[in-house]
């Protein structure tokens, strides 16, 4: 298989080209280098530079490398910046999402991957509430 790592030049992008090339399988990273760095994915791992939201890189690129799976880690991530700007963090992660989706079906591509936050489950309460619950006496 080869694998479009989406993000691959992020943190856990980067650990997961490592992993996969390790592993035998071929990898392409993309990635916007807006929070990136080129120099943490392996040697023989091709970089692409550009946006999960641009669909006609996207298709270049799955047609390019003849991608069969997608791991879809890019995103932005910052908590007090995604409350700031709340639009942009939804146009760029949400838009990144579902353009990537609509180019993997075009493609026919049947493998994806996509790395959430275990924030979307939100706070279950007894941790809240064990972290301020009064000591006794
Ligand atoms: N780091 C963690 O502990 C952790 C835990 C759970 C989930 N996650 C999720 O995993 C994903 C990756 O996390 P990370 O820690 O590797 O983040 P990271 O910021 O290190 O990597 C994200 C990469 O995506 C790139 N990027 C951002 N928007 C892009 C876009 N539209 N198109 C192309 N590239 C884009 C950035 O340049 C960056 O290299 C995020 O969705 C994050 O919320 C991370």
């Amino acid at each position: 298989m080869t694998w479009l790592i989406t993000g691959g030049a992020g943190y856990i992008g980067a650990h997961v080209a490592r992993a996969m090339t390790e592993a035998g399988e071929r990898a392409v990273a993309l990635d916007d280098l807006s929070a990136g760095v080129p120099a943490r994915l392996p040697d023989h791992v091709p970089l692409v530079e550009g946006s999960s939201l641009d669909g006609d890189l996207l298709k270049r690129v799955f047609a390019e490398h003849g991608v069969t799976g997608v791991v879809h880690l890019a995103a932005r991530k910052q908590v007090a910046e995604s409350v700031a700007q709340p639009t942009r963090y939804y146009r760029e992660n949400v838009g990144g999402l579902v353009t990537l989706l609509d180019a993997v079906a075009e493609a026919g591509i049947e493998h994806f991957v996509f790395s959430s936050s275990a924030a979307v489950y939100g706070d279950p309460g007894w941790i809240s509430s064990r972290r301020t619950r009064p000591a006794r006496r």
